[in-house]
């Protein structure tokens, strides 16, 4: 029989295996990169401003995803928690995204807004004076340090290689908007604006409800 020789043939099964994996692969992954909702923004989403984009990058340094997901799944019991599950179009000005898989603390994908400046200030300082029962690490330290202009703006040439409209002004600025700012109020910024930009979130959104 046909299939008894293909199974006992292992190179001819080998090479129809991959055959059969790369059919299944291009037809997932091919439409993807051509689908509009995932490769363009979604509305009113912008690319990181300086201040914010220095935020990130502190993010990032201090492994905060290692505990924080940015990315709400559309079930009852994320969406009643932290609000409209993500879409692909918010995260398009992120290189590399911060979807993050562990969740010690909450996830963090639209936590701006909630809390005031002086909430997050006291909470990186000693978390445990804000939320007692915390064990969230301090980062008192970055309150002392400063963002570094120059590397912000080789930042932004660097990302509009890769695609974000950032204006001529824009990059120029970027020097002059994070002097003085320290890495603590940088990364406030950026908080502050998680999840605060897309403007077509459907109130009481839930799983299903597509
Ligand atoms: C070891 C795990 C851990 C790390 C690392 C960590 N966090 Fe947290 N985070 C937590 C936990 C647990 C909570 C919940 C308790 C609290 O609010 O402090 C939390 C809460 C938060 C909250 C409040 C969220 C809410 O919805 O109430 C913010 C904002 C936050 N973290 C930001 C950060 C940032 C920024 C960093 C990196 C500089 C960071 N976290 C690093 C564990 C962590």
């Amino acid at each position: 029989m046909l299939h008894e020789k293909l199974e006992k043939n292992t190179a001819l099964m080998a090479v129809l295996i991959v055959v059969a994996i790369s059919f299944g692969g291009l037809v997932q992954i091919v439409p993807l990169m051509f689908k509009g909702a995932i490769v363009e923004p979604a509305d009113g989403v912008e690319p990181y401003s300086a201040i914010r984009l220095a935020g990130r990058d502190v993010y990032i340094a201090e492994g905060c995803y290692n505990c924080h997901s940015q990315q709400i799944r559309p079930f009852r019991s994320e969406t009643e928690r932290y609000g409209h599950y993500s879409v692909a179009g918010e995260f398009v000005y992120d290189h590399p995204f911060q979807w993050g898989s562990k969740r010690t603390g909450p996830d963090l994908a639209r936590v701006g807004g909630i809390y005031s400046d002086d909430w997050h200030y006291l909470h990186m300082i000693d978390p445990r004076a804000v939320v007692p029962e915390s064990n969230m690490p301090a980062y008192p330290w970055l309150e002392h340090r400063y963002v570094d202009g120059q590397a912000i703006e080789q930042r932004m040439r660097a990302l509009r290689r890769l695609g974000h409209p950032y204006t001529d002004e824009q990059i120029e600025n970027a020097s002059s908007e994070v002097a003085g700012v320290t890495e603590l109020e940088a990364l406030i910024a950026y908080l502050q604006g998680l999840g605060t930009e897309w403007t077509g979130q459907r109130p009481g959104a839930q799983a299903g409800g597509e």
